[in-house]
C-alpha cells in the first residue's frame, strides 16, 4: 500500500494511507510466553484485531515481527515513502537499542510506542525507554488492547496534528 492511495468504494473515491506495525523480539511467542504478564492473545490474534480496527478507521497496515535488531532498523528505513506512521512494540530493544531509536529519528515518521505490560510496574531496567523520546507517545499496560489504543492514537495524530 502506498503512502496515500485512492480507492474506489462503489463510486466514491476515498484516500487512505498506511502505517507500519513492528513487533520486536520474543513477541512471536505471545500466547505461550509468560501469560501472567503478557496474556493469552497470540501475535496472529493481535494482527487480526489491528487489521479490523484499521479497516474501521479507514487506514491500511503492514505488520512485521523480528527477533533481530537490524531487521527492525531495515524495516523502519523501508517505511519511508510507503507508510505515514509507525506503531512499534520494540520488546526488550525498548530498553537497549540506540539503533532503533536513531532509525526512528532518521526517518522522522510519527511513531507510537506500545507495550502489553505496564513496564513501570516491573523491574527497574524496564523503566527506561530509548524509543520514548523520539515517539509521539507511549501506551503501556493494557495487554493486547494497548495496540488498538496505539493505532487509534497514531491515526488521531496523523489526521489532526499538522505536520511540519
Ligand atoms: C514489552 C515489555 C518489555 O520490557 C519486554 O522486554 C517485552 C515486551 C511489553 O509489551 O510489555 O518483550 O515490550
Amino acid at each position: 500500500m502506498n503512502l496515500l492511495s485512492v480507492v474506489d468504494f462503489g463510486g466514491f473515491l476515498v484516500t487512505i494511507f498506511s502505517v507500519l506495525v513492528l513487533h520486536g523480539p520474543n513477541l512471536n511467542l505471545l500466547g505461550r510466553r509468560e501469560p501472567g504478564i503478557y496474556g493469552l492473545e497470540t501475535l496472529d490474534g493481535i494482527t487480526e484485531s489491528l487489521e479490523t480496527e484499521a479497516k474501521n478507521l479507514g487506514v491500511s497496515i503492514d505488520s512485521l515481527q523480528s527477533n533481530y535488531e537490524g531487521a527492525l532498523v531495515d524495516a523502519i528505513h523501508g517505511a519511508l515513502g510507503i507508510h505515514r506512521g509507525l506503531l512499534i512494540n520494540p520488546g526488550a530493544y525498548t530498553h537497549t537499542s540506540v539503533a532503533i531509536r536513531d532509525a526512528i529519528a532518521a526517518v522522522a515518521l510519527p511513531t507510537v510506542e506500545v507495550h502489553l505490560s505496564n513496564v513501570y510496574r516491573r523491574e527497574a531496567f524496564r523503566h527506561h525507554s530509548y524509543i520514548a523520546p523520539v515517539a509521539v507517545g507511549q501506551i503501556s499496560g493494557f495487554g493486547a488492547f494497548s495496540y488498538i489504543l496505539g493505532l487509534r492514537a497514531l491515526i488521531h495524530h496523523l489526521t489532526h496534528i499538522p505536520s511540519g
